[in-house]
């Protein structure tokens, strides 16, 4: 992973930051909570972003408390934030990067729906050594309705 393991401090100033998102005008980003439907649990969560300069394209993100994996919940928020992106911001694109070894997370961008476009190399330094990115993504055209997370 990129990122982490955070610090209660780390997490702090990421909900701070998550929270002052909420009033940025325009708003660019948007920090979601993943919680279970039936008893309100925080398992995870999820981003969706837009370029300052370019609105109409975003990138997506996700992370899921390891107890709650290959239970669906990845694939149904990536699907959430796609629906969103393309309803409700009116994006042209969205694209997501991801660790190549990453089966999981992978897995989740194709089953959303989008398509790899190719292999970003040496796109990342995570913790001094520079790592591949698959780079993932989907038109506003390409996006079929029926890939909702909850479809009628
Ligand atoms: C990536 C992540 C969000 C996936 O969430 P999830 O809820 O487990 O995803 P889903 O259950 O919707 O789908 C996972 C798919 O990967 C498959 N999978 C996972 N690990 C696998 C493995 N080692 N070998 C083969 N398939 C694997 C699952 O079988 C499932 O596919 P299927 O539905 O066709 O069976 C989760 O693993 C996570 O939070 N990881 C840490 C953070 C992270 O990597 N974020 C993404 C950064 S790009």
């Amino acid at each position: 992973m990129p990122w982490g393991p955070n610090t209660k401090s780390d997490t702090k100033k990421f909900v701070g930051r998550a929270i002052k998102f909420q009033s940025s005008k325009p708003r660019t980003r948007f920090e979601l909570a993943i919680t279970l439907r039936q008893t309100g649990e925080l398992i995870g969560g999820c981003g969706i972003e837009r370029r300052i300069r370019q609105p109409k394209l975003g990138t997506i993100g996700y992370c899921l408390n390891r107890a709650y994996w290959n239970k669906g919940y990845g694939t149904e928020s990536a699907k959430a934030l796609i629906e969103f992106g393309f309803t409700r911001l009116k994006l042209h694109k969205i694209s997501a990067l991801c660790d190549p070894e990453n089966i999981g997370s992978n897995r989740v961008l194709k089953k959303s729906g989008m398509k790899l476009e190719g292999r970003l190399k040496e796109n990342l330094a995570v913790r001094g050594r520079w790592v591949d990115d698959m780079l993932y993504g989907i038109l506003e055209r390409e996006w079929n309705p029926r890939l909702r997370a909850h479809p009628d």
